[in-house]
């Protein structure tokens, strides 16, 4: 079983630490607003992303309809010429005519007359029949062509009515007709898919309102003067006959004139007053005659009778005087009557003729009740779909998309990125942070801060030496360990780097391969096969026989070598210990390189040996679990691990996560103090 070699030699890994933290879930505010921050290229790349679909969608998924208003004002008070309040109704301008002027605008009969106006039966977007047939209702057709002919035929005056009504329908649902509150302006609303055609069609609304109105008005004005006309015509013919009457009734009579009449009185009078006076007259010769008796002269009697003879002659005359005066009397008044009859018949009819004069005369002149205040103007900006409303509800959906995509980017993120972020987590220190270095190769690295020592990484590693030395200041570890969860982190470049760094400082190091699974010092070092940690342990060899050189590292170099004993039994020997024990007295520093924690046990047997135990952690690659279960592995221990060494950090990577300028000295402005 101890033939390992090359990176699949390890066995799997085993589940995470069962006593592992849970991992960290609640976000705070402030890590959130941070996120965002740092995120903030992300964020706009899907903001720019909504709207560019929300144009697309525009483009391809929607048909822009454009609105227009034409504005209009019911007008009460236009000028009226004469008062035809009576005769033609006005609008009072009251809300309830308003509302049926509204009513009006929005009826069937002015929307088929505006249909006729703008000839919308030849519109396909108003005529459903000129439209080019959808899916769906070529579909419908179909189908309908296989059932037996529907019972509804229609006679083509039938389909045209039909069709009307669904243009008028249509025309209904594309207006849009309203009243300013409290005024008697209204405006009417069409929304088409033409922007030229919305216009013509607010403004065909408004003037087909206009003119219907009057129509209706110089409607009513013809029915008025008809019926004046008639009454003018009935009067006329009423005043002639009353005339007729009055004429003839002048040719039948004998009137005198008043002249006469004046005489004829005072003739009657004149005669009255001389019947009177032969009365007297004759009483006194009655008396005479009665007085003288029978002797008295015949003379007397026949002046008696002669006087009765002109009484009578005189009453004859008197009464027919009488008679025909009192005829006269009749006479007049009759004429008195015809002639106010003649003249109330010529005063009517003078009146209706006026009355039919002027309502004549104003047919021609007559003024709609209402006027347009503004025409509808052209708007190039379709109203539907309102583009910055579905550009801002994209862009919106974009930004929340590409929130949600950054916080369920960051849940999944469970490696570390920062030595903050780490520290945080485990609770320990970070004692280093080592950057990544151009290497191919692993020689490559070793070679590189041997060949920069003023480079960011050697700055690091030597960084993190210091803080190893510092982690006990009363007796500096002299064997210090390397390891870390799961292989290719770089707990053997951290160790190698160190060596170098040891020996920078004049001190005597010995670099020991604890890794003797792997044994990669191979691909670091050429060294000899021979010989090697293993067979010291064994105690074949002695340790400074065992030791070799490499011209990068000038560390004695304790290679593992091979064996055909587990490695965990090796170092859990007393050989190791021994051996050991001998190293520190012949070194100034001894450091181990081990194999990971979470695959093999001997990281574990040899932290109990060191003084200072290293933890590497790979930048943004080891998992938070894969941390958390080789830490909990070493407190089960009860072996401390003095530091964490956050390596490869990539610090092109940490300014895409946005930490750049706050971590560390090799990012971003680390490059004016560090080469690399
Ligand atoms: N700071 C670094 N910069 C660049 N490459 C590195 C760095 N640290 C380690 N590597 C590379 O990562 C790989 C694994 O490193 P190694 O030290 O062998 O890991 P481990 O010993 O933990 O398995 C090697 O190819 C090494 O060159
Ligand atoms: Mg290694």
């Amino acid at each position: 079983m101890n033939k390992l070699n090359g990176p699949a030699a390890y066995v799997k890994l085993p589940p995470p630490h069962a006593d592992a933290p849970p991992p960290e879930t609640a976000f705070s505010l402030d890590i959130l607003l941070q996120l965002l921050r740092r995120e903030k290229m992300t964020l706009l790349g899907s903001v720019l992303l909504g709207l560019a679909l929300g144009l697309l969608f525009l483009i391809f998924f929607t048909t822009p309809r454009y609105s227009t208003t034409t504005t209009g004002m019911l007008d009460s008070n236009s000028a009226q010429i004469v008062d035809l309040a009576s005769v033609v109704g006005s609008l009072a301008g009251d809300t309830s005519e308003i509302t049926t002027e509204l009513e009006v605008l929005r009826s069937r009969k002015l929307l088929e007359q505006v249909v006729d106006r703008m000839d919308l039966m030849q519109d396909p977007e108003f005529n459903p029949r000129l439209a080019p047939p959808g899916l769906l209702q070529g579909l419908l057709s179909q189908v309908k062509s296989w059932l037996p002919s529907s019972s509804f035929d229609l006679d083509p005056a039938q389909n045209d009515k039909v069709t009307l009504d669904a243009v008028t329908e249509r025309l209904t649902q594309s207006l849009s007709v309203r009243n300013i509150p409290n005024s008697l302006v209204f405006s009417v609303t069409a929304t088409t898919r033409n922007p030229l055609k919305s216009a013509e069609l607010a403004d065909a609304v408004v003037l087909t309102y206009i003119d219907d109105q009057l129509v209706l008005k110089t409607g009513g004005l013809d029915d008025a003067s008809d019926w004046l006309s008639e009454r003018v015509t009935a009067l006329y013919q009423e005043l002639q006959d009353a005339e007729t009457e009055l004429s003839a009734f002048n040719i039948s009579t004998d009137l005198i004139s008043p002249e006469q009449l004046t005489g004829m009185n005072y003739q009657l009078k004149d005669i009255r007053s001389r019947i009177a006076a032969l009365e007297t007259s004759r009483l006194g010769l009655e008396t005479e005659l009665a007085a003288q008796g029978p002797g008295a002269p015949a003379g007397l009697t026949d002046n008696i009778d002669r006087i009765r003879s002109q009484i009578d002659a005189l009453q004859t005359s008197g009464d027919m005087l009488e008679e025909k005066l009192r005829h006269q009397s009749l006479e007049q008044i009759e004429l008195n009557r015809i002639t106010r009859e003649v003249a109330a018949q010529q005063e009517l009819y003078e009146y209706f003729l006026r009355r039919l004069r002027e309502t004549t005369s104003m047919t021609g002149m007559q003024a709609p009740d209402s006027r347009i205040l503004s025409r509808a103007t052209i708007n190039l900006f379709p109203s539907s779909p309102s583009v910055p409303t579905l550009l801002t509800i994209f862009a919106v959906l974009g930004l929340l998309t590409g929130a949600g995509l950054v916080l369920w980017r960051e849940r999944q993120t469970r490696t570390f990125r920062t030595a903050e972020d780490l520290e945080k987590f485990t609770g320990r220190r970070v004692l280093g942070q080592v950057p990544m270095v151009p290497a191919r190769a692993r020689k490559d690295v070793i070679g590189y801060l041997a060949d920069k020592p003023t480079s960011a990484a050697a700055e690091a590693i030597r960084n993190l030496r210091t803080s190893v030395l510092l982690t006990d200041t009363q007796r500096p570890p002299q064997i210090i360990g390397t390891t870390s969860a799961v292989p290719s982190e770089g707990k053997t470049t951290t160790a190698l780097a160190l060596a170098q760094n040891f020996i920078g400082l004049g001190q005597k190091v010995l670099l020991i391969e604890g890794d003797i699974r792997r044994r990669i010092f191979g691909e670091y070092l050429t060294v000899d096969e021979d010989g090697g940690l293993i067979a010291v342990m064994e105690g074949r060899i002695a340790l400074q026989d065992a030791v070799v050189q490499y011209d990068k590292v000038k560390a004695d170099i304790l290679v593992a070598g091979t064996s055909t004993q587990n490695a965990a039994d090796l170092f859990s020997s007393q050989g190791f210990e021994r051996m050991l024990e001998e190293a520190r007295k012949t070194y100034d520093t001894i450091i181990i390189d081990t194999a990971p924690v979470l695959l093999v046990p001997d990281a574990r047997i040899i932290a109990r040996h060191v003084d200072a135990m290293l933890f590497v952690v790979a930048w943004d690659s080891t998992s938070k679990e894969q941390v958390t279960a080789a830490l909990g592995m070493f407190d089960g221990l009860g072996v401390q691990i003095s530091g964490l060494v956050l390596n490869q950090v990539d610090p092109k990577g940490m300014k895409r996560y946005g930490h750049a300028g706050r971590y560390g000295a090799y990012a971003a402005y680390g490059s004016k103090y560090y080469t690399n």
